[in-house]
């Protein structure tokens, strides 16, 4: 079976584009997102136009604030401040990666909490690692909500997490965790790979290799989660990080690229802005 992170994500978005509505009426405003957008990278610029279009079709307002590459980190510093303190403001999400004159880290920690719908903020971080009420970084929780939606258990299940990064592989495995998985994580220098990921009854990859796990690294009956992006060397089309063709046989429920996590990833960002402005409409 095929999980269509697209269909859920439609289903997200419709229910988020009704829940709107209502809060308008009771709030007198839309949430509020603002993208801050540096250099023109060209995936950049996708995932930014992507973000304003699912943002605008949910009845959201959103502002993309364009700066040049060569702007300095403080003027995005203060750029940043000055949306913190804006009311009419709820989520403020910087599209990384971010020229090398600029600390990312330092960027990301000038955010303020409440406002960081990427849950990417070191309290946001700290918080989800401490079980602490926190904004769930959206990759993640796009994850987890597939595997619900496919039906899969997650409780007492062998989870095996391929990558470490601080967006997906580390919180990920986080998130299996607290719902009862044994999780195994795990990375391109692990040695007998094949042999541990075998072993997943869960699977998630998110190694950013394109086309890294072939067929012998899949256990029969396994759900395969594929968090990659990639441009196929061979074809230059977009492809996840698993060979889908040669592990789908394998698995009994897998995610295709494109049309599985990457939009579940916007419908999540979409949740978060909802609950940043839930929470400043209250203030
Ligand atoms: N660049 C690639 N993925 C992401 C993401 O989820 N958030 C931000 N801010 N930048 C990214």
């Amino acid at each position: 079976m095929i999980i269509s992170g697209k269909d859920l994500a439609a289903e997200i978005k419709r229910d988020i584009a009704a829940d709107v509505v209502k809060y308008k009426e009771q709030y007198g405003r839309e949430p509020h997102l603002v993208v801050i957008l540096v250099g023109e990278n060209p995936a950049s610029v996708s995932y930014v136009t992507g973000k304003a279009k699912d943002s605008e079709e949910v009845g959201f307002k959103n502002t993309t604030i364009c700066r040049p590459e060569t702007v300095s980190e403080q003027e995005v510093l203060d750029l940043i401040a000055e949306l913190n303190e804006d009311k009419a403001v709820d989520g403020i999400l910087v599209q990384l990666p971010l020229p090398k004159h600029i600390s990312e880290d330092k960027v990301i920690a000038a955010i303020s909490k409440e406002k960081d719908v990427d849950g990417f903020h070191p309290l946001n971080v700290a918080a989800l690692w401490q079980k602490q009420k926190c904004i769930l970084p959206c990759t993640p929780k796009g994850v987890i909500k597939l595997l619900d939606k496919a039906g899969v258990e997650i409780e007492g299940k062998k989870a095996v997490v391929l990558g470490r990064s601080n967006i997906v592989g580390l919180p990920v495995s986080k998130l299996l965790l607290d719902r009862n998985a044994t999780v195994t994580m795990c990375h391109s220098r692990t040695k007998n790979l094949a042999e541990v990921t075998r072993e997943a009854d869960i699977l998630v990859v998110a190694i950013g290799r394109p086309k890294f796990v072939t067929a012998d690294m899949v256990g029969e009956g396994a759900a395969v989660i594929d968090v990659g992006v990639n441009r196929d060397p061979e074809t230059g089309k977009l492809c996840g990080d698993v060979d889908f063709a040669a592990c789908a046989d394998k698995a009994s429920v897998i995610t295709p690229v494109p049309g599985g996590c990457g939009p579940m990833t916007r419908a999540c960002l979409l949740e978060n802005t909802i609950e940043c402005y839930l929470n400043q409409v209250a203030k």
